[in-house]
């Protein structure tokens, strides 16, 4: 009798210890679909107009790897940690894999339609509307292939991963950035905002339609800390924090955050059988600035890559040659990339996507606060 209460014992202890692990386990997402700009593009620019040129690519790939960045992207840590191959850029047609998901991301997109498109204009068509399209498009046509059952087959993902997947979201810092560059005033630029994020809802919300249930939604970085901005907008002298960073762009940025934070939440509220996570990849980023040599970077506001200024950046591009006071300049590599925070005066390195990664994929930096691997959960466990 002993043996067997303690038996009993020892089984409802394994039962509620099981309990206790399958609440808060892991959600072992099959698939991963993003969508975004520059910083998640795997390759949906290159394959549209044209490659990025050494180099870009030198780190990881150590050749151009249609990457806005000397080597991997966040959305590439993410994927990794998920145990993927990196995600095919749905608009690539040669090699890709899309057995495990896709990415929508293409450089240079906005949330919101751009006014100019090439050749004329100076803006990407891919706005969000046509990544949100061109999912839908897949998700139906990827399970046509599938029954056809030739080659293609295998490398479409399986039905019921749609519903599992995770949907990441990156998107909104060329909202702002266009604005600035058609010389919008900060105020301007700031009233656009919160058509800017009904419109990232909308979009959420039809990907919610289609049933998908898991989203994780980066916020906007500093764009004031960027030498693309720093360059082309200086500010007054009262107008730098203590980073070096232009305030009144990022002021703009955190507009931005406090309006996605709030839609987030509204989608939380309005769609309680998915989960809504929030990512302040702001916050993450911004303590590159204010402590760069605490996580062993330098001079995080100057580029890595290209010529020009205290900022390096402007005069010659990064991977451009040009003739700079009857010198041919070759906008190269700084060399050491993996203590440097931007790459080419508007994107990130591999060292600092890295950093970012490992900080926002704990949950340190989500609302609700649920780390990467579950945010398949709407509560943190
Ligand atoms: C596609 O990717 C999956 C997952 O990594 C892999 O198992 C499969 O072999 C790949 N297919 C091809 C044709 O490379
Ligand atoms: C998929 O596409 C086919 C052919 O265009 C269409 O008839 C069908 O309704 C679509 N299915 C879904 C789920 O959108
Ligand atoms: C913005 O202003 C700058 C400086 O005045 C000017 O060179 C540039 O052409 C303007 N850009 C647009 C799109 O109007
Ligand atoms: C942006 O607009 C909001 C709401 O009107 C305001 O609270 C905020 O101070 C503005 N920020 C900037 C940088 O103009
Ligand atoms: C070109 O030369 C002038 C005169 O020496 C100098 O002021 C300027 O900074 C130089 N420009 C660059 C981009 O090096």
């Amino acid at each position: 009798m002993a043996v067997s209460l303690t038996s009993l014992l020892c089984l409802s202890t394994v039962f509620l210890s099981s309990n206790l692990v399958f609440a808060s386990k892991d959600c072992k997402f099959p698939a991963l679909f993003n969508f975004g700009a520059s910083s998640s593009d795997t390759g949906g620019f290159a394959a549209t107009f044209e490659s990025p040129v050494p180099p870009y690519g030198e780190t990881y790939f150590h050749m151009p790897a249609g990457r806005f960045s000397d080597g991997r992207l966040i959305v590439d840590f993410i994927a990794h940690s998920f145990g993927f191959p990196y995600l095919s850029a749905y608009l690539n047609s040669l090699r890709s894999n899309f057995s495990h998901g896709a990415n929508f991301a293409v450089a240079g997109s906005t949330i919101t339609p751009p006014n100019s498109i090439p050749p004329q204009g100076r803006y990407i068509p891919f706005y969000l509307d046509v990544q949100l399209w061109q999912f839908l498009h897949f998700k139906n046509q990827s399970q046509i292939v599938k029954k056809i059952g030739d080659v293609f087959a295998d490398l479409m993902p399986e039905e019921e991963y749609f519903a599992k997947a995770l949907y990441t979201f990156d998107i909104g810092q060329n909202d702002l950035g266009n604005r600035i560059f058609r010389n919008l005033s900060i105020e301007e630029v700031n009233a656009s905002v919160p058509d800017i994020v009904d419109s990232f809802t909308t979009n959420v919300r039809n990907l919610y339609h289609s049933g998908g249930r898991s989203f994780w939604i980066h916020n906007t970085g500093p764009i004031g800390c960027l030498p693309y901005i720093l360059v082309n907008y200086p500010v007054t002298e009262d107008e730098y924090d203590s980073a070096g960073c232009a305030k009144p762009y990022n002021e703009v940025a955190q507009y931005f955050n406090q309006k996605l934070k709030e839609a987030v939440a509204q989608l939380r509220q309005d769609h309680p059988s998915a989960a809504f996570t929030y990512v302040d990849v702001y916050s993450a980023k911004y303590s590159l600035y204010t402590n760069p040599t605490k996580y062993g970077f330098e001079l995080p506001l100057v580029a890595c890559c290209g010529y020009g200024g205290e900022y390096n950046f402007g005069v010659v591009l990064c991977g451009q040659t040009a003739t700079v006071n009857g010198t041919q300049i070759f906008g190269g590599s700084c060399g050491n990339p993996s203590v440097t925070v931007n790459w080419d005066g508007v994107h990130y390195t591999e060292a600092a996507n890295k950093f970012v990664f490992d900080h926002i994929a704990t949950g340190a930096f989500s609302e609700p606060p649920v780390p990467l691997a579950r945010a398949c959960h709407r509560f943190p466990e």
